[in-house]
């Protein structure tokens, strides 16, 4: 017995303790923050500097890797709910290309580790163009999370996987408090859809639970992958980015080739590749762009390639079509992208396992990115 075997407790790895963690890293983030029962949703952060924050002509949202996919989200979120402009920004690139920063602007940080070289480098020369900076930290007392001016902790604890997976659905989680919480503020929201989604949040940590159900379905699909060289995630809307995230989850423990793309996107070049060797992806629980997925679908099918579908429960038009489908559990559709992740979290966990892999610690990465 030693202090990494303690600290898994029954599990055989890190990502998977942190992956059945987020029924309860969900909920922390909520503690404190959301009471539906009595229609409130409280985010200190926000209250800190509510002038600037509501007062911003927009807001720029710089991260790397998986917080960057969170980040995204995020997009989709203020501008849905809260219309607010968002920019999404890869720090590394937002550093050195002279960018139009003002003091009305807040420039929102994304880390888990809240150490990543280039978003921090991103913040200071925000900072240094005056304008807010706010952080989405997981670690408490890191280097972003002291130079920012206000910042909500995502308070998902220690993440030891080089692989983010708790704390991208625990910054999901604060950036969808903020973005409800601003849009009521600034009457972008009615009241009854506010009071809605109020109720859908705080159910969501029951529902990963409940989603986290798929894993012995999902270890079996897994093994018909192992020998797989490239793959490809499609999703639209609030999915887009969970495509991005589950190819990324994928590249980055199981060394398969696999890219994200939103799936209308597929017909402007990477339909080229599909054939009856390439296993498809598609995340296929919009409600909006319901008739666009199972159309994305066809297409995949008439060229022979493979369509794993991630569906809500109960659905019954894409099974008919797909080669597999899994289920996840119905909710609103800005809160889809904390469901839609978790099959994609353990497919990737599975197939890096089976191919024998180092899911903890894969080649070539540090869990936090220090340098350039
Ligand atoms: C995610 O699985 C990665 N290992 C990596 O992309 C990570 O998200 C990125 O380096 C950013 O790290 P941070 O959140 O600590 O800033």
């Amino acid at each position: 017995m030693n202090i990494e075997k303690l600290e898994k407790g029954d599990y055989e790895h890190f990502m998977l303790k942190e992956i059945y963690e987020q029924p309860s890293t969900i909920a922390d983030c909520m503690r404190g923050r959301l009471n539906a029962a009595a229609g409130w949703i409280k985010v200190g952060g926000i209250e800190n500097v509510e002038d600037r924050m509501f007062n911003a002509k927009r807001f720029i949202m710089a991260a790397c890797g998986t917080s960057w996919h969170a980040a995204l989200i995020g997009e989709y979120l203020f501008e849905e709910l809260a219309r607010i402009p968002v920019e999404v920004e890869y720090a590394s690139e937002l550093r050195y290309r002279n960018p139009i920063i003002n003091e009305d602007d807040v420039v929102i940080a994304l880390s888990q580790s809240g150490e990543t070289a280039d978003t921090m480098a991103a913040l200071e020369l925000a900072k240094e163009k005056g304008a807010l900076i706010y952080g989405i930290v997981n670690s408490v007392g890191s280097s972003i999370s002291r130079i920012t001016d206000s910042g909500s902790y995502i308070h998902a604890g220690p993440e030891i996987g080089v692989a983010s997976t708790k704390a991208f659905t625990g910054q999901v989680t604060a950036l969808t408090l903020m973005a409800i919480y601003m849009g009521y503020r600034r009457g972008t929201i009615p009241k009854s859809y506010y009071n809605q989604l109020l109720e859908g949040l705080e159910k969501i940590p029951a529902k990963v639970e409940e989603a986290l159900k798929c894993n012995d379905q999902v270890k079996e699909l897994a093994q018909k992958f192992i020998n797989t060289n490239h793959t490809l995630y499609l999703g639209r809307g609030y999915n887009f980015p969970i495509a991005l995230e589950g190819a990324l989850k994928l590249k980055e423990i199981s060394y398969i080739h696999a890219e994200g793309y939103p799936a209308a996107e597929m017909k402007h070049g990477p339909i080229a590749l599909i054939d009856e060797n390439m296993p498809v992806i598609v995340i296929a629980t919009n409600k909006s762009a319901y008739e666009k997925i199972v159309s994305n679908i066809q297409e995949v099918k008439a060229r022979k390639g493979i369509v794993i579908a991630i569906v809500t429960e109960g659905d019954e038009e894409i099974s008919k079509i797909a080669d597999y489908t899994i289920e996840i559990p119905d909710t609103e559709e800005p809160f889809t992208p904390l469901l839609s992740v978790i099959p994609l979290q353990l497919l990737s966990y599975h197939i890096a396992l089976a191919r024998g892999c180092n899911v903890d610690q894969p080649r070539n990465l540090a869990k936090s990115v220090t340098v350039e």
